[in-house]
C-alpha cells in the first residue's frame, strides 16, 4: 500500500518477475512476464472478475462500468468506447488548449506552486466542460466546486471496508458523503435532464452517450448514466493529473529532453494546432506512462480455473499484472531508471511488453482521451513556460486517496519562454 513500486523492485529482484503475495483482500499471483502478461490480458468475462471491490458499491456505483463484470460490464462498455474513440477526441483540442491555456495564465505570478494540484485544477475543469458538457461559466463553476466536494469526501477506506460505511446522526464521514453525493447526483441529472430536452446533436461526451445504443436498441437510463459519469470522472482525473505532474518533473530533470520538446514545440506554434500530431511530444508523454506507471498492478479474480503460464490457479484465486515490474525489464527497456523517450523510436512495444493502461476487458476506456488530454495541455504550457522545481531532490510516487502522486506534489515556478 505505502510504496508499491520499491516493494515490486524489491520483491521481483528476489524471486524473479512472478511470484505469490498476500495482500489485504486475499492471496494473489503477481507477474510482470510478458509470456504470462499476455495470458493474463487473454482472460475473459467468463473467467475474471475485478479485485476487492466488494465494498466500494455505494461509492463508485453498482451499476457502472468500474465495477459491474460479465453481462452488464460488456454493455458498458459497448455503449461507453464510441465516445471515447481517437478520432473522436479531435473534437476536444481547442477546448482542452483554451482551458489550459486559461488555467496557467495565473502560474507567472504565482512564485513556487504545487504542479500537481495545477493540474487537477485543469483536468477537472476539461472533464466538466468536455464529458459532462458543462456550458455556461456559473454552470462549470458550480459543477467543478461540487466535485471537488464529493471527491473531498471519498475517504480511500471507504471503497475497502463496509464497516466504515456507517451514519452517526448526519456527522459521520458517511453522511457528509452521502449528502455531498446527493447534492452532486442532482447536478448531474439537471445536465441530463437538458441535454434529453434539446435532443441536441452536441459533441460532448454526454450528449454522445445519450445517443449510445447496446445491441437490442436500448440505451442508458439516468441512473446508468449517473453512475458511468462518475466513474469517468473517478478513473480519469487524478490519474491524467498526476501523469501531466509527472511529465514536467522528467522534463526539469533531463534538460536535454526539454530543449528536444521546446524546439519541436516552437517548430509548430501556429495557433489552433491539434498537438497531439507532434511527435517527439507522444514520445515524451509514452515514456512518463512507462516511468511511474500510475496504476502499478492491474488485478482480477478468477470465477474460475484459469492457466497462467504454466501455472495453473483455482477459482477464488486473484492475479495480478503488474507494469512496475514489466516497465523495468532490461531486456525491453534498457537502463529503465532513465528517462528516455527516444527509446520508442525503434522499439514498439507489444500490449503485454507495456501497459499503463492496463488490457484485455477492462483496458482503460479513457486511454486515447488522457493521451490526447496530455498532448493538448503538456503542449500548452510548455509552449508558454519553462519549469524549475524548487526542489532537485528525487521525488517518489506515495499515496493519495485511490492513486499513487508525486509525493509533495512536484513544487515548481515557471519561466515564460
Ligand atoms: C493517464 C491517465 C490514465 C491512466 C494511467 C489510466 C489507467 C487505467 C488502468 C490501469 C485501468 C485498469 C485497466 C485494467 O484493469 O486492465 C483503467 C481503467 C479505466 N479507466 Fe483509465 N486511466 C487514465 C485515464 C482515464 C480517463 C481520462 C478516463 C475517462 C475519462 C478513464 C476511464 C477508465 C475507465 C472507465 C476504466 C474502467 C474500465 C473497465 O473496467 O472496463 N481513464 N485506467
Amino acid at each position: 500500500m505505502r510504496d508499491p513500486y520499491a516493494w515490486y523492485e524489491r520483491t521481483s529482484a528476489e524471486f524473479g518477475p512472478t511470484f505469490s503475495a498476500r495482500a489485504l483482500n486475499g492471496d494473489l499471483v503477481i507477474t510482470g512476464d510478458p509470456v504470462l502478461v499476455k495470458d493474463f490480458f487473454a482472460a475473459t468475462e467468463d473467467d475474471v472478475k475485478q479485485f476487492g471491490v466488494d465494498a466500494a458499491g455505494p461509492v463508485l456505483g453498482e451499476r457502472s462500468v468500474l465495477l459491474s463484470h460479465g453481462d452488464p460490464h460488456r454493455r458498458s462498455r459497448r455503449l461507453l468506447m464510441p465516445a471515447f474513440s481517437g478520432e473522436r477526441m479531435r473534437n476536444y483540442g481547442e477546448r482542452m488548449r483554451a482551458i489550459a491555456d486559461e488555467l496557467s495564465d495565473g502560474w507567472r505570478d504565482a512564485g513556487e506552486f504545487s504542479v500537481h494540484e495545477a493540474m487537477l485544477d485543469i483536468s477537472l475543469r476539461i472533464i466538466v466542460e468536455v464529458i459532462f458538457g458543462a456550458r455556461e461559466d456559473a454552470q462549470v463553476a458550480r459543477l467543478v466546486q461540487l466535485t471537488t466536494t464529493v471527491l473531498e469526501k471519498i475517504h480511500p477506506a471507504m471503497l475497502f471496508a463496509r464497516k466504515l460505511q456507517f451514519g452517526a446522526f448526519g456527522l459521520s464521514p458517511w453522511d457528509k458523503f452521502l449528502r455531498a453525493r446527493a447534492e452532486y447526483v442532482e447536478a448531474l441529472q439537471s445536465l441530463i435532464d437538458a441535454r434529453r430536452a434539446e435532443d441536441s446533436d452536441g459533441e460532448d461526451i454526454l450528449s454522445v452517450l445519450l445517443r449510445a445504443r447496446d445491441d437490442e436498441g436500448h440505451g442508458m437510463d439516468d441512473e446508468d448514466m449517473i453512475q458511468q459519469l462518475v466513474a469517468l470522472l473517478i478513473a480519469g482525473h487524478e490519474t491524467t493529473s498526476i501523469a501531466m505532474s509527472w511529465s514536467v518533473y522528467w522534463l526539469c530533470h533531463t534538460p536535454a529532453v526539454d530543449e528536444q520538446l521546446a524546439n519541436e514545440l516552437s517548430a509548430h506554434s501556429e495557433k489552433g494546432q491539434d498537438l497531439s500530431e507532434l511527435h517527439y511530444l507522444g514520445l515524451v508523454t509514452k515514456e512518463t506512462l512507462r516511468m511511474w506507471p500510475i496504476v502499478p498492478d492491474v488485478l482480477r479474480t478468477l470465477k474460475r480455473p484459469f492457466r497462467l503460464g504454466s501455472i495453473e490457479l483455482p477459482a477464488g484465486m486473484s492475479m495480478a499484472a503488474s507494469p512496475a515490474i514489466t516497465h523495468y525489464d532490461p531486456e525491453l527497456y534498457p537502463s529503465p531508471h532513465e528517462f528516455r523517450p527516444e527509446r520508442f523510436e525503434t522499439f514498439q512495444p507489444r500490449p503485454w511488453e507495456y501497459y499503463p493502461f492496463g488490457g484485455g476487458i477492462r483496458r482503460c476506456i479513457g486511454a486515447p482521451f488522457a493521451t490526447f488530454e496530455m498532448a493538448q495541455v503538456l503542449g500548452t504550457v510548455l509552449r508558454k513556460y519553462r519549469f524549475e522545481l524548487a526542489d532537485s531532490s528525487p521525488v517518489r510516487p506515495v499515496r493519495r486517496n485511490i492513486t499513487l502522486a508525486p509525493a509533495g506534489g512536484v513544487r515548481a515556478r515557471v519561466i515564460d519562454r
